[in-house]
């Protein structure tokens, strides 16, 4: 949907989204769509370009806030429809940082040394919460899923330093007010409109360009480099303007940071992960390079991640008959949680008719 596709629909304008925002057109998910969706195609593609069987999966986590439904966890559904039969699974909640705390999680149960392959996902169908006649808000919107595998490795590349922040007194900043225990869904709800995503759209902007340089400088601090030892920077895409103050608050040069806002807008937990394997694909990163993904959101969170690049994505797809294998791996899935519903289904039909001849 371009900004003149919006123009069409509210009181908006070409010109006036993209001064504010530099955002050009954002995808979204056709009304059968949903996270789970575009989750797993997002984690059968990072498979691919892995070439890993499923079944080696220890634990899938799910950077998002639009699950399939509020329980249970689209990780499960993820986890269910790629056949990963040994893998632990749960969904994360820390908005548009979700993924890279995600990341972070899925790193550290693998520095613990209790797995050694994690999925680890940013999907989000945030479209689907927007008030699509609220104009400060509805406009920034795009939806996108994004996957990388982490795997134990004994080689000097990988996760160099961490870094989580929170502050829950910014939380009124940025909410979708009922829905949850303080608010319950009623027919008020509905009508008042409190179900849509709200939000303080100056007060997320000072909180935003404070931290995205914050947190930057303070994980490249921790991993023991320097701001000119980092090659590429791949931020949370929310506002051009954004990145732009915390390119200058950091003094570097535009080129240095990952910018695709203008195709997406603002996809929440994958929008890290889309910058990432777009800069994969398009071979801007390379074997070597240092990285930092830094994410901020709703919460208020924020998060970063240096790493330094190690794998050649190019060089690693995987030959065909691997790709067949998964393939029938996935359809086996699918079959699996036919035969395992089915007897429970089939259960409680007899119970319910014994239950109707006795009279009950
Ligand atoms: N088209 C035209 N006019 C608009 C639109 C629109 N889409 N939206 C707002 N306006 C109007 C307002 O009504 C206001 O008009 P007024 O002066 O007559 O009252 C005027 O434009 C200026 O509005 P501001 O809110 O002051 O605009 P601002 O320059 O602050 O930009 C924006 C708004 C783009 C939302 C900016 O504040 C921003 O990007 N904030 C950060 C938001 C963000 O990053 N959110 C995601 C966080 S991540 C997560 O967790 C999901």
């Amino acid at each position: 949907m371009t900004n003149d596709d919006l123009a069409q629909i509210l009181e908006t304008s070409d010109g006036w989204i993209k001064s504010r925002t530099g955002i050009e057109r954002r995808h979204i998910a056709g009304p059968g769509e949903t996270t789970a969706q575009m989750a797993i195609e997002a984690s059968r593609a990072a498979l691919r370009v892995a070439d890993v069987d499923p079944r080696d999966i220890d634990l899938v986590i799910v950077g998002t806030v639009t699950p399939n439904h509020i329980f249970p966890a689209t990780a499960c559904q993820v986890q269910d429809a790629l056949g990963a039969v040994r893998a632990g699974a749960f969904d994360l909640n820390a908005v548009c940082s979700g993924f890279v705390y995600a990341l972070v999680t899925g790193h550290q149960a693998i520095a613990s040394g209790e797995h050694r392959l994690v999925l680890v996902v940013g999907a989000d169908t945030m479209t689907k919460m927007v008030d699509w006649k609220d104009r400060s808000t509805c406009v920034l919107f795009g939806d996108g899923a994004a996957a990388v595998l982490l795997r134990a490795s004994e080689g000097s590349a990988g996760v160099l330093a961490t870094l989580l922040g929170s502050d829950g007194s910014g939380g009124d900043l940025l909410t979708v007010p009922a829905g949850g225990s303080a608010i319950p869904v009623s027919a008020e709800t509905v009508e008042r409109g409190l179900h849509y995503l709200r939000m303080d759209g100056q007060g997320v902007f000072r909180f935003a360009t404070r931290v995205m340089a914050q947190a930057t400088e303070q994980v490249v601090k921790k991993a023991g480099l320097k701001m000119q030892d980092i090659d590429l920077i791949i931020p949370h895409q929310a506002n051009l303007r954004i990145i732009s103050t915390a390119a200058k608050r950091l003094k570097l040069p535009m080129d240095r940071f990952v910018v695709n806002l203008q195709e997406y807008g603002n996809t929440s937990a994958a929008s890290v992960p889309i910058g990432l394997c777009e800069a994969v694909e398009s071979g801007r990163i390379n074997s070597g390079q240092n990285l930092v993904l830094v994410s901020f959101g709703s919460g208020l969170t924020w998060a970063a991640v240096a790493l330094r690049w190690g794998v050649t994505p190019s060089k690693a797809i995987s030959p065909k008959y691997r790709i067949w294998w998964r393939w029938l791996l996935y359809r086996w899935a699918a079959i699996h949680r036919w035969l395992r519903q089915a007897p429970r289904r089939l259960m409680v039909r007899i119970i319910r008719t014994a239950e109707k001849q006795n009279g009950h």
